[in-house]
């Protein structure tokens, strides 16, 4: 395993809840519970013949044939069926010669969407639509406007080649539509929830498009799940969460050093906040993006009400960093990334003077690999935490709620 969990600093005693995660940690891997399909699902990727790497295949040669027809490739989806692909896509960053991915239906901003249909009539564009459900509201006003727009610009018979869904296997309306109009179309996995299906096709097919190596992903959760020696940072993360929870901590702050980061905090924030936040419990999980909000959010870190944690992602190495070559300035001979570096162990030992509890995961570089040990990660010591907290990490019956209202509104 390339990344590294640090609870040292956090202050507890790990010692005390690891039989109970590690209970927790085996209820997952036996299925006890709906919809942990993830947990094994990387597991077939050093299997040439598995059903994975066949899947896997596909999406790549899909992904070619849509790379040969576009430059634009945008994909429509929310939440669980959003966030993944977008954190990995920034967090990897644009590779060069391979189509762009623009991010639609994610709200309902006129304004946001208008942006979007420009782009759509200005560059050679394919749309995927990711929906589980097919009825979600904001996917689907995107979806029909940028169809429309599509089907303008290409005339019916070639926009329908140009869309591509990834939607429930065997039900649903957007199925239906997939069936009728024959757009190409993968399956989101019945027992995998939204938030936890980054590295089914939801996630795999926008970044194969952009030229990623999607096998290198699962092979990083492939190592995060079989690594035995692993299973201890996987619950010493977990445990530390609870034993600071059971402490009266009320907020989780999701810390980087890089704002290429920033999407991959929105994914952390779905993941523990819907997994968790139910029956009156459940971490708050915030985000911060350092260095920028050291000079706005930092006086409250350092002085402020200590209901928190800090969970620092710590990106070691920068791919070209960039040395400070000016005579006479306080940073010559030194790189930018030093002058980070110093940040994450300055800021560390400040907040460690005033008694604030943290974790760090270090991540030694960035690439596919190292990503999908991370994801996997996260969504196993989520999972295990859910299970420690009595809550099911797998549902969210809070969310009806707003939509219920908001129907209301829309026949109104
Ligand atoms: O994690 C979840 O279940 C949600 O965030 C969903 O992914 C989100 O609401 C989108 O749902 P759907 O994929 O059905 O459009």
């Amino acid at each position: 395993m390339d990344i590294k969990v640090d609870c040292s600093k956090a202050f507890v005693d790990t010692s005390l809840l690891k039989e109970k995660a590690e209970e927790c940690m085996e209820i997952l891997w036996k299925g006890e519970y709906p919809y942990t399909g993830w947990v094994s699902y990387p597991l077939g990727i050093t299997d040439k013949e598995s059903e994975l790497s066949l899947l896997i295949e596909r999406i790549k040669s899909v992904a070619s044939v849509i790379q040969n027809k576009c430059r634009l490739f945008i994909v429509i989806g929310i939440g669980g069926s959003y966030l993944g692909a977008r954190a990995a896509y920034e967090a990897l960053g644009k590779r060069e010669g391979y189509p762009e991915l623009l991010f639609a239906g994610n709200n309902l901003s006129t304004t946001y969407h208008k942006e979007i249909l420009s782009q759509l009539y200005e560059k050679d564009t394919c749309i995927c639509v990711i929906s589980k459900s097919g009825t979600t509201t904001e996917s689907s006003i995107a979806f029909s406007i940028l169809k429309e727009a599509l089907i303008e610009k290409y005339g019916e018979n070639e926009a329908y080649k140009r869309i591509f869904a990834v939607t429930d296997e065997d039900e649903g309306i957007l199925l239906g539509e997939c069936k009728l109009k024959g757009y190409t179309r993968f399956s989101i996995p019945k027992d995998i929830g939204g938030r936890y299906s980054v590295l089914t096709p939801v996630g795999l097919l926008p970044l194969a498009v952009s030229g990623f190596h999607i096998e290198e992903l699962l092979l990083g959760a492939y190592e995060c799940a079989i690594s035995p020696l692993w299973d201890s940072n996987l619950t010493d993360y977990a445990i530390t969460r609870k034993l600071l929870w059971d402490k009266g901590k009320k907020i989780e702050i999701f810390e980087s050093y890089e704002p290429s980061f920033m999407c991959f905090s929105e994914w952390l924030k779905q993941l523990f906040g819907e997994s968790e936040g139910k029956e009156g419990k459940g971490l708050f999980p915030a985000s911060l993006s350092f260095t920028a909000d050291l000079h706005s959010m930092g006086q409250y870190l350092q002085e402020g009400n200590q209901i928190f944690f800090e969970t620092i992602m710590d990106l070691k190495s920068a791919k070209d960093d960039i040395w400070v070559n000016e005579e006479g300035s306080p940073f010559h001979g030194k790189t930018m990334n030093e002058v980070n570096r110093a940040a994450v162990s300055g800021v560390m030992n400040a907040h460690e003077k005033v008694g604030v509890p943290q974790v760090k995961i270090d991540i030694p570089f960035m690439e596919e690999r190292i990503l999908g040990q991370l994801f996997y990660f996260f969504m196993m010591t989520c999972g295990i935490s859910g299970l420690m907290l009595s809550v099911n990490p797998f549902d969210q019956p809070g969310v009806e709620a707003y939509k219920e209202e908001m129907r209301k509104n829309l026949k109104g």
